[in-house]
């Protein structure tokens, strides 16, 4: 197997032929195989879906890729923080494979293929990341097949991107469980984001209250009143707390994520949002 220069406490594959020969080996031996794709810059909350694997499956990889394909041009694809060895410190007794190609490994030459879902990609990220989803699909769907595990946990953090992988796996029929991981977060509810290392101080400060008037907002359409009054007070607040935009405060159907724009929310029910501070945008939401 190709091995890192470094040697780190866990085995590296780097190429698809070496992580299908130690699945393989795996599954010869009777054993469930768990998948978490990551992009790396792991925190503890990306070690929590790596446990929550754990207890469904016997091995579990990890892919670490900063995947240039869902992000956009204008996007941080070049600042993402890349810190391997951290990450495979931090993997150590908790996965048993790190899965980290290169991007020619994952996009080779004459590379022609994209998986777009229609319908649960097209709004909150959908309407501000265009080619967002269309990147997240491709990519997923390529660690699915290469790694064929029998189940992959993603995290609700991203909860738009779960809704559209689960669309994606039921509509392709890709044989494996998906599993929600809730979403880990400080002692002052932010949630955990590899993008939080981008924050000042002050801007940290602000950061802290996108989860409390999110709690509050879902507990204000909990209670029937108007959801359209609701995120048009949510957004007002955001700003006044010091964010400088919302990208959307959204109350959707919890699996469709069509928006409910008038009167009481339908349930089940999800309140998503997106909101910058200086260059960075931080997304959250939670079920009403
Ligand atoms: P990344 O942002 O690295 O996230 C990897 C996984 O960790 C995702 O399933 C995400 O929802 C989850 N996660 C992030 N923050 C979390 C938190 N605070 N608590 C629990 N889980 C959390 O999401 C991606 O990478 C990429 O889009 C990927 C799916 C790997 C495709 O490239």
């Amino acid at each position: 197997m190709t091995q890192n220069k470094k040697s780190y406490a866990l085995p590296v594959a780097r190429t698809v032929t070496d992580l299908r020969e130690i699945v393989s080996g795996w599954r010869k031996a009777g054993l469930r195989v768990g998948l978490v794709p990551t992009m790396g810059a792991l925190h503890a909350g990306h070690i929590s879906l790596v446990d929550l694997a754990r207890q469904q499956a016997d091995r579990v990889v990890v892919s670490i890729f900063v995947n240039p394909t869902q992000f956009a041009p204008n996007e941080d694809f070049s600042a993402y923080p890349r810190i391997e060895s951290a990450d495979a410190e931090k993997l150590a007794g908790h996965a048993d494979l790190i899965f980290a190609p290169s991007a020619d490994e994952m996009y080779p030459q004459g590379f022609s293929t994209t998986v777009t879902v229609a319908g649960v990609s097209a709004p909150l990220e959908g309407s501000f990341r265009p080619t967002h989803f269309a990147g997240v699909a491709t990519v997923v769907s390529k660690l699915l097949l290469q790694t064929l595990p029998d189940v992959a946990v993603f995290g609700e953090k991203d909860y738009q991107q779960l809704m559209v992988i689960r669309r994606m796996v039921a509509d392709l029929n890709i044989p494996v469980a998906i599993v929600p991981g809730p979403t880990l977060r400080e002692s002052d509810g932010l949630a955990l984001s590899s993008r939080n290392a981008y924050l000042s101080p002050e801007q940290r400060a602000v950061a802290a209250k996108l989860n409390v008037i999110l709690r509050e907002s879902a507990s204000s359409v909990a209670q029937g009143e108007d959801v359209a009054t609701v995120t048009a007070e949510g957004e007002r607040r955001i700003i006044e707390a010091g964010f400088d935009s919302v990208d959307y405060l959204a109350i959707c159907d919890a699996s469709s994520l069509t928006p409910f724009t008038s009167g009481k929310a339908g349930a089940p029910a999800r309140i998503l949002v997106a909101a910058r501070i200086g260059r960075t945008r931080l997304i959250d939401n939670m079920p009403v």
